[in-house]
């Protein structure tokens, strides 16, 4: 890696890394080619498919670009780290959510130090109006999934794909999904769960970046960035359909025997 850089080139890496940090993208690596001048070389990549030489090139282009590193980096305690992502995130105008009628971010609720994580869609009206996932119908639902399992809303932490109401609660986008869901990987990252539940479809598809129906999803472990992740049916939409309420139960016993707790007899109400 040369350590000097000509002006313009030093200029467009520079932007090119803010924007890649913007979008919460930290790891990049430089593929080896015969035209160094060219951005098309720098991709994201996952650090731990780097090389160690990989690495070493990350490190002086970052401290030759001055690019600030993920702000959590180096941060053992999840809480200290967690903040510093909330921090990171601000008042949030990457996608345009955020003039679409948002109140507030809903960032993510429950213990630093979770052994489970439920992920689901999007913050509706209950949450946008109170700051927190799953306050509303679903929540309760949820809190009744959760305590079935013989533990407590505190000891789970609970967040969505997106952290901001989309008008109407429609299903959101494929961008603003794209746009949100580095800084929830940023909390995923931080928290270091045992395992995951991705909550109805819309987690799903974003989390394994798979596009299957639910009926397909569920009843299996999936390996996401090496934690443990498991796929059950939205709340809202065992509100509308409880029949489902015996399938969830399933899945859930799959994450609790996972997680080595206590098997009740009893199911999700
Ligand atoms: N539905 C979700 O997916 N998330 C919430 O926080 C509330 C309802």
């Amino acid at each position: 890696m040369p350590r000097t850089l000509d002006p313009q080139l030093k200029r467009d890496l520079t932007e090119r890394v803010r924007y890649y940090r913007e979008m919460g993208i930290y790891d990049l690596y430089r593929r080896p080619v015969a035209d160094a001048g060219s951005l098309q070389e720098i991709q994201p990549e996952s650090r731990d498919e780097m090389t160690p030489k990989s690495k070493a090139a990350v490190a002086v282009l970052e401290e030759d670009l001055s690019v600030a590193p993920r702000a959590e980096a180096g941060i053992a305690d999840p809480a200290a780290a967690l903040r510093l992502i909330r921090e990171d995130l601000g008042d949030c105008t990457r996608c345009p959510l955020h003039k679409q009628g948002r109140k507030q971010i809903v960032f993510g609720v429950g213990n630093p130090r979770a052994d489970l994580m439920f992920i689901g869609e999007a913050p509706g009206a209950d949450e946008d109006q109170q700051g927190e996932p799953f306050v509303g119908r679903a929540g309760q639902l949820l809190n009744n999934m959760i305590k079935a399992m013989g533990i407590r809303r505190e000891d789970v932490y609970i967040a969505n794909i997106i952290k901001c109401r989309p008008p109407g609660n429609r299903t959101p986008e494929r961008d603003e999904c794209e746009t949100c869901s580095p800084f929830l990987m940023r909390q995923i990252a931080a928290i270091k769960p045992k395992a995951i539940v991705a909550l109805g479809a819309v987690a799903a598809k974003t989390l394994l970046a798979i596009n299957a129906p639910m009926s397909e999803f569920r009843g299996r472990w999936y390996d996401f960035r090496g934690t443990k992740l498991a796929v059950t049916y939205h709340p809202a939409f065992l509100l509308r359909d409880p029949r489902q309420k015996k399938e969830t139960w399933k899945d859930l016993q799959m994450v609790m025997k996972e997680l080595g707790l206590a098997m009740p007899a009893k199911g999700v109400d």
